[in-house]
């Protein structure tokens, strides 16, 4: 009887790892199809070949964490492709695609790599692979009709490089970090310090390459204005790989104005940030003010510590006239000329991202950023200024929190001008102004990630009174996991509609057709992708 017992055991043991096997040596099959298919699809002039890294590849690990830009997905733990296509031809993303739509591979697309949840190279899927886009990067300006191509794999600070190389009255309206890329940047909307003016990247891009389902390449013309209207802000990833957009430049004037001035509660923190609420949606449309709010130590305050208000700006003109229109609508900021500093449109970008700014405008070819930490970000929508009362509270509950961070960018201006269902992102008249949620840490492991998600959630909690309700708003390039997720399977569309509708609101059905009849059988998915109609 016992040693019978102990057989049966062994024989389930060895059903089991054989099963096991099974399923293994099935995925390698699958594996080795794709890998054969992609070599079989090669262009004759641009092997595929030297564009494919497997785990056998002594640099896979440096291709696949170069462009990971939140450190805790940079971990052991995290999920790994098991093969990156570094394409360096337009061929061989239509080959990626061709291949796993035929192998039924799930397939991610990155380009600068800085989604907040890494969803451009993690997956909850077992089995994936990457199609790199760093390698396309080609930034073609043509100032005669003031406008650009730009490949996705493109980094902005690229963009702003090239366009200062050849204007000094040019810029483009993106965001403030060089780094992040293009293709996740601009198919997910786009905001940077002159969108008051100017509005978001989408609001400014003409034309576009994109690859389909069937590894087909289209433009503007060829895939359709309802095709074209959802890579302008509905993320690129549920329709396609986008090559390269078409963007129209911007007029920007030789001169700039910054400045980055910190108020803390002993300095009347509360009254000028209560002011800031009502003007900053309100100013001219070339002046952006930033508000920062974070927890500093102080020796003048009770319990050591104090809440930092850092007024940081953008204004498209000069210091006299800023100066006029502060000392009219904000003079609670005591704003001075020698706070203020004179450049070009090129140098604020470098201010803006923390760099002197006489730094060399050279570093924002660089591809490394200056630091990377592990994060988690958060976003929400403000439609009504916050009481005193309100705010007093809100450091109260900052303080006790600790290391977090809160980013208000104010609106209105041409964002209020542009109708909410003229791109998929919806968030236009009516906020005052969108809040970011920062928190960074460096400290490695699942228990420092477990403390600080749970700080960020609990102060996201407590912001609930203040902000958008029914759906409370989040912003797509804020990347948020918390917002919900998509399995793919039988739920997909109402999974879908769960982070849909914060991301999009009304906008969320009509991509949700786009999708359903340009990808119906959702190929282009990922764990916060535009799902197909029900059947
Ligand atoms: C330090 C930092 C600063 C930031 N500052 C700003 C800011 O000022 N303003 C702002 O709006 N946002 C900002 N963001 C957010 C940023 O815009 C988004 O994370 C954006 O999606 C990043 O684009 P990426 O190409 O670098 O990311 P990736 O991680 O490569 O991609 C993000 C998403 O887009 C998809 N995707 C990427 N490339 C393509 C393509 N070619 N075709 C189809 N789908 C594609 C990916 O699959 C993924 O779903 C910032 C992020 C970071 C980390
Ligand atoms: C693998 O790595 C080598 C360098 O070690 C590189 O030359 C090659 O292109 C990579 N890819 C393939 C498919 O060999
Ligand atoms: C990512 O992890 C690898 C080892 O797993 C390490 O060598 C590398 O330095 C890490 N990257 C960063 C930016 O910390
Ligand atoms: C704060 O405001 C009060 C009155 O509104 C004023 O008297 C005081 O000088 C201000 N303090 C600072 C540091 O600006
Ligand atoms: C703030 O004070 C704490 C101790 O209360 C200390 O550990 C920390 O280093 C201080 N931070 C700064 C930026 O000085
Ligand atoms: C600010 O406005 C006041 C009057 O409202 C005026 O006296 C003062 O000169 C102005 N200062 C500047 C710098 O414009
Ligand atoms: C920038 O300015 C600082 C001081 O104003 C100076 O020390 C530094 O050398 C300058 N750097 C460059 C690159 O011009
Ligand atoms: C984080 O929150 C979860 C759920 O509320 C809790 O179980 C966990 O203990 C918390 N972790 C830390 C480190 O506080």
């Amino acid at each position: 009887m016992g040693i019978f017992k102990h057989t049966a055991i062994s024989l389930l043991s060895i059903l089991l790892l054989s099963n096991s096997l099974t399923v293994i040596s099935q995925q390698d099959a699958v594996q080795e199809a794709f890998l054969q298919c992609l070599l079989d699809n090669s262009h004759p002039s641009h092997p595929i070949s030297s564009a494919i890294f497997t785990p056998q590849n002594s640099s896979f690990s440096s291709v696949l964490q170069s462009y990971i830009r939140n450190l805790r997905f940079n971990d052991t733990t995290t999920p790994k492709p098991f093969l990156i296509v570094t394409a360096l031809h337009q061929s061989h993303i239509q080959a990626a695609i061709v291949c796993a739509n035929k192998h039924d591979l799930q397939m991610k697309i990155r380009s600068g790599g800085h989604d907040y949840e890494g969803l451009s190279y993690v997956s909850i899927v077992p089995m994936f692979f990457v199609l790199d886009m760093f390698n396309l990067r080609t930034v073609d300006i043509d100032l005669a009709t003031e406008s650009a191509w730009v490949q996705t794999g493109a980094i902005l600070g690229e963009v702003y490089y090239r366009i200062a190389e050849k204007s000094r009255t040019h810029g483009f309206p993106a965001g403030v970090c060089p780094t992040v890329g293009v293709g996740g940047h601009f198919s997910g909307g786009g905001y940077g310090n002159m969108m008051r003016k100017y509005g978001l990247s989408v609001d400014n891009i003409i034309d576009a390459l994109l690859v389909d389902v069937n590894g087909r390449l289209h433009d503007r013309k060829s895939m359709g204005e309802d095709l074209f209207w959802a890579i302008r802000g509905g993320g690129g990833a549920s329709f396609g790989v986008i090559f390269a957009y078409k963007i129209n430049l911007v007029r920007v004037p030789e001169v700039v104005t910054v400045f980055n001035v910190p108020k803390t509660l002993e300095e009347n923190a509360t009254e000028i940030v209560y002011k800031w609420q009502h003007v900053a949606p309100n100013f001219p449309e070339e002046l952006f003010v930033r508000l920062i709010l974070d927890v500093v130590n102080s020796s003048s305050s009770t319990n050591g510590k104090t809440i930092r208000a850092s007024f940081i700006s953008l204004f498209l003109g000069d210091s006299k006239r800023l100066l006029s229109i502060m000392n009219e609508s904000f003079p609670e900021l005591g704003l001075s000329q020698s706070d203020c500093i004179e450049t070009s449109w090129i140098q604020s970008v470098l201010y803006w991202t923390n760099f002197p700014v006489n730094t060399s405008a050279e570093v924002l070819l660089n591809r490394t950023p200056q630091t990377l930490t592990f994060l988690k970000r958060k976003s929400d929508y403000v439609k009504e200024p916050i009481s005193k009362d309100g705010l007093e509270w809100l450091w109260k509950r900052m303080i006790e929190l600790g290391p977090l961070e809160l980013i208000f960018n104010p609106y209105g201006g041409r964002m209020a001008e542009i109708p909410a269902s003229e791109t998929p992102f919806p968030h236009r008249a009516g906020n005052l102004w969108k809040i970011q949620y920062v928190t960074n840490w460096n400290e490695a492991g699942a228990k420092a990630a477990d403390r600080y998600l749970n700080l960020t959630r609990k102060l996201h909690g407590y912001m609930t009174r203040f902000v958008s309700k029914n759906p409370r708003e989040a912003f797509l390039n804020y990347r948020d996991i918390d917002l919900g997720i998509n399995h793919n399977g039988k739920a997909s569309y109402w999974e879908g509609r769960v982070y849909g509708i914060k991301y999009f609101k009304g906008n969320f059905n009509r991509l949700v057709q786009i999708k359903t009849k340009v990808d119906p059988g959702n190929f282009f998915r990922y764990e916060q992708s535009i799902p197909t109609l029900p059947h």
